[in-house]
C-alpha cells in the first residue's frame, strides 16, 4: 500500500510496468461476464484510471461490494489501452476492498447542484469540480510563496488573535473564555487576556511592524470578519495574502500588485494538470480567453474621481445613486470592469472618509492613496494603500475616528522611531481563486464555508 503510485504518474507513463500498485476510490463499476471495468480515482488527477478486473482473480469474490465510493487498492500490470480513450490502463492481478461504501454513498451519479454539494462539503472534494479547485487552489497558494519568496519578501506569521482593528470597521469575531450565558457582572479583567480580545481581519498592521524591520514581508493566512454579508463574494472566515514594503509608495504598491496577480494568471496558464482544461470546458466557456487577455494588457488605471465622473456620465441607472464620496458598491465595480474598460482596473486615491485610518492623506487634504484592483465578474479582489508614515497626521487619523491612541501606540512608535514610507496590499485569496477558476461562489472554493447562519461541522 505504501508503495502505490499516484494516478497522475501511471496516467503520463512512459511505457508500460508490471506489478504496479494504484488505491483510489471507485467512481463507476461495470461488470461483463468474466470481468469487470472499474473507474479509479485517487485525486492526485481529474483523470481515473481504467482498471480491468478479470473474474477469477484474488479478491474478484468481492466485486460485487466494489461500489461507487469504496475505497480499493489494485495490482497489476500497466498495459496500453485498446480503446483509445486513454493511453493507459491497469490489468488487475488482484484487488482488495479497504472501504465499503453502499447505496447511500450521496455521490452515485454526476451533476448535483453546488447547493447539494454544499451540504456535504466532507464529501464534494470527490467530485471533478472540487477536486479541480482543491488542487488549483494548492498549486496557487505554493505559486503565491514563490512569487514573494523570489522577490525577497519574507514570510511573517501575524498573530489570528489580536487586540486591534485594523479596518476600523468594527466587524470583528470576539475572542472569550468567559460563559456568554451565565449571568453576573463579568468586565473583560475576567477574561483569559484580561482584555478585549478578538479574531483578526487583516495582518495588515503586525506586518507593518515587521515589514519596518526587515524591509519587505508578506502575511498569507485565515482572517475574519463578522459582516452580515450573504453575497457570492463574501465569507466569515477566508485567507488573504497581505504583502507589506518599506521604502515604497502607491505607485509601487499598484505595480505589485499588477505583477502578482499576473503571476499567478500565469501560473494558471501554465498548468498542464488537466484541472485548468476542466475550469475552461466545465464552468467557464470564455476563462482562458479573459485570462490570457489580462496577462497581455498592462493595468488600467483610474483615480476615483476618474471613476466617478464616468459612472456619472456613463447615463446608466445604478440602484446605488453615483455621488463624489460614496463607497463603489458591487454594480459600479462591474460597470467599470465589464463594460466600460473591459478588463481589469486599479482605482486609487479614494475619499479619506470611507478609508481606514491607517492610508496616507494625499496633499489635497481629501483623499488617501489607497487603490483597489477590480476584476470583471467579482469587483474588488485587492485593496491596498501607502501608510500614513507622518506621526501627527496619523494620531490626528486615531482622534478623528475616535479609536484609543493608548491601543496603537505601539503602531504609532513605527512613526516614532525611523519612520519610513511603506505600503501594502491584501488579496483575498477565494476571491482571487474566484476569477482563475470561473467558479461564481466564493462558497465553492473554500473547502468549509463559513457565511452568516452556516457554521457546519
Ligand atoms: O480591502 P480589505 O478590507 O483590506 C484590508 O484588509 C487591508 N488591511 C489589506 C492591506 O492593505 N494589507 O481586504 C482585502 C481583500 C479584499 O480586496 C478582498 O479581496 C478580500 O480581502 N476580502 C474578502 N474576501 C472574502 N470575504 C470577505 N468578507 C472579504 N473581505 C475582504
Ligand atoms: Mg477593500
Amino acid at each position: 500500500m505504501n508503495n502505490r503510485i499516484l494516478i497522475k504518474h501511471l496516467l503520463c507513463a512512459e511505457a508500460p510496468a508490471s506489478r504496479v500498485i494504484a488505491a483510489g476510490w471507485v467512481r463507476t463499476r461495470r461488470d461483463s461476464k468474466n470481468f469487470s471495468f472499474l473507474e479509479l480515482n485517487d485525486g492526485s488527477c481529474l483523470a481515473s484510471l481504467q482498471v480491468i478486473a478479470d473474474a477469477g482473480i484474488p479478491g474478484y469474490e468481492e466485486i460485487s461490494l466494489f461500489n461507487t465510493g469504496a475505497s480499493v487498492l489494485v495490482q497489476g500490470d500497466l498495459v496500453e489501452s485498446p480503446g483509445g480513450r486513454q493511453k493507459w490502463e491497469l490489468r488487475a492481478s488482484s484487488i482488495q476492498l479497504l472501504g465499503g461504501a453502499d447505496h447511500s454513498y450521496p455521490l452515485q451519479k454526476k451533476g448535483h447542484s453546488p447547493e447539494f454539494l454544499r451540504s456535504i462539503a466532507h464529501l464534494r472534494v470527490r467530485t471533478n469540480l472540487f477536486g479541480a479547485v482543491f488542487r488549483t487552489r494548492s498549486r496557487l497558494a505554493a505559486a503565491i510563496h514563490r512569487f514573494f519568496l523570489d522577490r525577497e519578501f519574507a514570510w511573517v506569521h501575524t498573530p489570528l488573535i489580536t487586540a486591534s482593528d485594523c479596518e476600523g470597521a468594527g466587524e470583528m469575531f470576539r475572542v472569550t473564555t468567559l460563559d456568554p450565558l451565565s449571568r453576573g457582572n463579568k468586565s473583560f479583567d475576567d477574561d483569559f487576556f484580561g482584555r478585549a480580545a478578538y479574531l483578526t481581519v487583516s495582518g495588515q498592521l503586525e506586518g507593518e511592524t515587521y515589514a519596518c524591520a526587515l524591509g519587505n514581508i508578506y502575511t498569507f493566512g485565515p482572517t475574519f470578519r463578522a459582516e452580515n454579508s450573504n453575497t457570492t463574494r463574501h465569507a466569515a472566515e477566508f485567507w488573504m495574502v497581505e504583502p507589506e514594503a518599506a521604502f515604497c509608495d502607491l505607485e509601487g504598491d499598484m505595480e505589485l500588485a499588477e505583477a502578482f496577480v499576473k503571476h499567478l494568471v500565469g501560473a494558471m496558464l501554465a498548468d498542464s494538470s488537466g484541472d485548468f482544461d476542466f475550469f475552461c470546458k466545465w464552468v467557464d466557456k470564455g476563462l482562458r480567453e479573459r485570462l490570457e487577455c489580462v496577462s497581455r494588457r498592462p493595468f488600467v488605471r483610474c483615480s476615483y474621481t476618474g471613476a466617478i465622473d464616468i459612472l456619472t456620465k456613463s447615463g446608466r441607472r445604478f440602484d446605488y445613486p453615483v455621488r463624489w464620496g460614496i463607497d463603489l458598491q458591487s454594480e459600479h465595480e462591474r460597470f467599470l470592469t465589464e463594460e466600460h474598460f473591459g478588463g481589469p482596473v486599479t482605482i486609487y486615491d479614494y475619499p479619506k472618509e470611507i478609508k481606514p485610518f491607517y492610508m496616507r492623506l494625499n496633499d489635497d487634504g481629501k483623499t488617501v492613496a489607497a487603490m483597489d484592483v477590480l476584476v470583471p465578474g467579482i469587483g474588488e479582489i485587492v485593496g491596498g494603500s501607502q501608510r500614513e508614515e507622518r506621526l501627527d497626521v496619523l494620531e490626528s487619523n486615531i482622534r478623528r475616528m475616535g479609536m484609543s491612541e493608548d491601543s496603537y501606540r505601539w503602531y504609532a512608535d513605527l512613526r516614532r522611531y525611523g519612520s519610513v514610507p511603506h505600503a501594502g496590499f491584501g488579496a483575498g485569496f477565494e476571491r482571487v481563486l474566484m476569477f482563475l477558476t470561473g467558479v461564481r461562489n466564493i462558497r465553492d472554493v473554500i473547502p468549509y464555508p463559513r457565511t452568516p447562519g452556516h457554521c457546519e461541522y
